[in-house]
């Protein structure tokens, strides 16, 4: 992997990622490695996880990776202990780790994908900042990254449960946002649309974890796919023929 930037914007940060062996958490620890932070990987698979940590010792900052099933509270909060264990504090964390469950819609969604895709993409987040959040107040605060998704605050046809565990993301971070903010603790959402380029998502969580004036925001980053600019024009254009 090649360098892509290295200010040191994250010196001396202890930084938690979930969902990090792979794509956008993968290259999230690699550059928050590269700006100086202290990463805890945290993934569900250990091959996946392990080699990339392998991979990436000696890009910058310390690196440990932990077995951690999101959707386990035990594993959430044995995750969280270990890292302050190891690193000394929790200054950050980039709730990262989900899927893209089945296509369904709300008739034909089963039980089992509405638990599994909430277990991993909804619940998980919330058992993150319940176990991250009193780690952060004991240091006087931190920052928490929650991933959602373009479908947090929009819908993509027969993709009912990740736009309703992704609305969940959007709703907890404002909520956890505002009930911590007095006492410094930032919580903010990442809303990426159909992402090819990992590492510009992974900049974004980068930004919005060393900014300590961004809080309950919710970062669209879907290169303008909501706009309705070309259908505005379209039907202007007509009207005004
Ligand atoms: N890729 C996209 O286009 C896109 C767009 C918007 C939002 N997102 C969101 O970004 C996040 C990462 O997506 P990605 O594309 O990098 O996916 P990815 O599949 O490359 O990586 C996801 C990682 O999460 C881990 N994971 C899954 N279930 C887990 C569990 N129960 N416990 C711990 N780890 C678990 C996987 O092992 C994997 O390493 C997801 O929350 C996804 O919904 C992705």
């Amino acid at each position: 992997m090649e360098p892509v930037f290295n200010e040191g914007l994250m010196a001396a940060k202890v930084v938690l990622i979930t969902g990090a062996a792979s794509g956008i958490g993968a290259a999230a620890t690699e550059l928050l490695l590269r700006e100086g932070a202290a990463v805890m990987m945290a993934d569900c698979d250990v091959a996946r996880g392990m080699a990339l940590a392998e991979a990436l010792r000696g890009f910058g900052g310390q690196l440990a990776f932990i077995e951690a099933d999101v959707t386990s509270e035990s594993a959430v909060a044995g995750m969280v202990a270990r890292t302050v264990e190891l690193f000394g504090v929790l200054d950050a964390a980039f709730n990262n780790a989900g899927i893209p469950g089945g296509y369904s819609t709300a008739v034909s969604c089963t039980n089992e994908e509405w638990e599994q895709v909430n277990n991993i993409n909804m619940r998980s987040i919330w058992l993150c900042m319940k176990h991250q959040i009193p780690e952060m107040l004991k240091t006087g605060g931190g920052s928490i990254v929650n991933m959602a998704s373009r479908a947090g605050d929009s819908a993509n046809l027969n993709m009912f449960t990740y736009a309703a565990t992704k609305h969940g993301v959007v709703g907890m971070t404002r909520s956890a946002a505002l009930d911590f903010a007095t006492q410094n603790v930032l919580v903010n959402a990442l809303l990426p649309g159909l992402t090819q380029t990992p590492m510009l998502d992974a900049k974004l969580a980068l930004h919005i974890c060393e900014n300590d004036y961004l809080n309950a925001v919710n970062i669209r980053c879907d290169g303008g796919f909501r706009v309705p600019y070309s259908f505005d024009v379209g039907v202007n254009s007509t009207t005004r023929q």
